[in-house]
C-alpha cells in the first residue's frame, strides 16, 4: 500500500494536485490544488485487493481518475475533482469490507475500529501501525460533494457476451457476510470411534454442501463459503473448531435476508444433531443500492456522445459506490472483463475499452459542467 501510494501520489503531484492520506489510509488528490470554495466531484475506487488477485479490480478506477485529470489539462470546470484511492474495500484482513469508503461516508463506528484480524490486531491498531491516527477518522468524512463517479472492470461475462466495451451500472446487489463457528471436541483420530464424535469440520462440511444446494435452487442467489480455519489442524486430531466465512448476495434484499435466515437455521440444525456448538457472527448486512438517476443519465449521455453503444448492467460485485451512494449521488461505469474473469490472476482489460472509458469520462465531466454553469 505504501508503494502504490508513493507511485500514485508522485503522479498526482506532477499534475499539480494536492495530495494527502487521510486517517483511514485513503489516498486523496485534489485538482486544482489551490484552496477553493468550488464544489467537488469525487472520482475513485479501491487500492487494496484480494489474495492472488488480478491487476485491475479497483486500482484501474483510481488510475483512470488520475488519467482524467491529466487529460483535462488546463481546461477549467466549475468544480474541482478529488481522486480517491480507497484503502480497504475487499474486507480481506478484517472480514468487513468498505472500511475506506465508510470513512468518507462517516459511518465508521467504535465496533469497526475494534474488529480484529486473525493475528488479533484491531483496525485501530492497524491504522496506527501505518502511521495514522484512528482518532482523527472523522476528518476523512466528505460533507458536501456534487457526486461520486467510479470506473471499474465488470468482473463478470455480461458485457463481453453483448460485445460491448462499456456498461452503465444500474444497481449494486446487496451482501450479507458472517463468520460461522462450529465447536466440538478434539480427540485421537485412531482411537475415537466414529459414533459419538463431535467433529467440527465434518459438521461444517455438511453445512457447506447444504448452502451450495440451497443457493443453486434460487434464481439469482449466490452464496460462497471460501475461507475455513480448522483447529487444532493436525492430521491425526479430530477438529475441535471450524471457523468459516459466508458471503450471500442477491439483487432483492428480501430474498437475501430469507436465504441468510435459512442458512443460519441449517447450520443450527446440523450443529445440534452432531452435538456441536454454533455461533453466527454478522459481519455485514448491506442492502442493494441503486445508482443516482440524474448522475447516471449524465453518464449515459457521455457514453453515447463518445460513440460507444449504451448498455445497462446490474453489479453482482460490491463497490465503494454503494457506500458513497448513501451520502451523495453516485454513478458507475463498467469496462468489459475478458472471459468474465476477476479475483483471479488472469483478470484483464482491453486497451481500446480503457480508451473508450476515458473518452466517456471526459464527456461526463463536460456534461456535469454544463449542468452547473
Ligand atoms: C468485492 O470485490 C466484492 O466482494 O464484491
Ligand atoms: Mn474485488
Ligand atoms: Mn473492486
Amino acid at each position: 500500500m505504501r508503494d502504490v501510494h508513493a507511485r500514485l501520489a508522485a503522479w498526482m503531484t506532477r499534475l499539480g494536485m494536492s495530495v494527502r492520506v487521510d486517517a483511514a489510509g485513503n489516498l486523496r488528490g485534489v485538482h486544482p490544488a489551490a484552496p477553493s470554495t468550488v464544489r467537488r466531484l469525487l472520482i475513485g475506487s479501491h487500492l487494496d485487493t484480494v489474495a492472488r488477485a488480478g491487476a485491475f479490480d479497483g486500482v484501474l478506477g483510481v488510475v483512470l481518475g488520475i488519467a482524467l485529470v491529466q487529460l483535462l489539462g488546463r481546461r477549467q470546470h466549475p468544480f474541482s475533482i478529488e481522486v480517491v484511492g480507497f484503502s480497504d474495500e475487499e474486507g480481506v484482513r478484517f472480514g468487513v469490507p468498505f472500511i475506506g469508503s465508510r470513512a468518507l461516508a462517516g459511518t465508521i463506528d467504535r465496533d469497526l475500529l475494534e474488529r480484529r484480524d486473525t493475528s488479533g490486531r484491531s483496525v485501530a491498531e492497524a491504522i496506527r501501525d501505518y502511521g495514522l491516527d484512528p482518532d482523527a477518522i472523522s476528518e476523512a468524512r466528505v460533507a458536501d460533494a456534487i457526486g461520486y463517479l467510479e470506473l471499474h472492470i465488470e468482473q463478470g461475462p455480461v458485457l463481453e457476451r453483448l460485445n460491448a466495451a462499456l456498461g452503465i451500472v444500474t444497481a449494486i446487489a446487496g451482501q450479507t457476510r458472517a463468520q460461522v463457528t462450529f465447536t466440538g471436541m478434539a480427540g485421537h483420530a485412531g482411537t475415537t470411534p466414529m459414533r459419538g464424535r463431535r467433529d467440527a469440520l465434518a459438521g461444517a462440511a455438511e453445512w457447506i454442501g447444504a448452502v451450495e444446494r440451497d443457493a443453486q435452487g434460487v434464481t439469482g442467489l449466490v452464496a460462497t463459503i471460501a475461507h475455513v480455519e480448522v483447529e487444532p489442524g493436525a492430521g491425526n486430531v479430530i477438529a475441535r473448531r471450524c471457523r468459516a466465512t459466508i458471503d450471500i448476495r442477491h439483487a432483492d434484499d428480501g430474498v437475501r435476508a430469507d436465504a441468510a435466515r435459512r442458512m443460519a437455521a441449517t447450520a443450527k440444525e446440523i450443529a445440534s444433531r452432531r452435538g456441536l456448538d454454533i455461533e453466527w457472527e454478522p459481519r455485514l448486512d448491506q442492502g442493494t443500492v441503486a445508482m443516482d438517476p440524474a448522475l447516471t443519465a449524465m453518464l449515459e449521455r457521455a457514453v453515447v456522445r463518445s460513440g460507444t453503444p449504451l448498455h445497462r448492467v446490474a453489479s453482482g460485485a460490491g463497490h465503494d459506490a454503494m457506500i458513497m451512494a448513501a451520502r451523495m449521488p453516485a454513478a458507475m461505469l463498467f469496462l468489459r472483463s475478458p472471459g468474465g474473469i476477476s479475483h483471479h490472476p488472469d483478470e484483464s482489460v482491453m486497451e481500446e475499452d480503457v480508451a473508450a472509458a476515458l473518452a466517456a469520462g471526459l464527456n461526463f465531466l463536460d456534461e456535469l459542467a454544463g449542468t452547473l454553469s
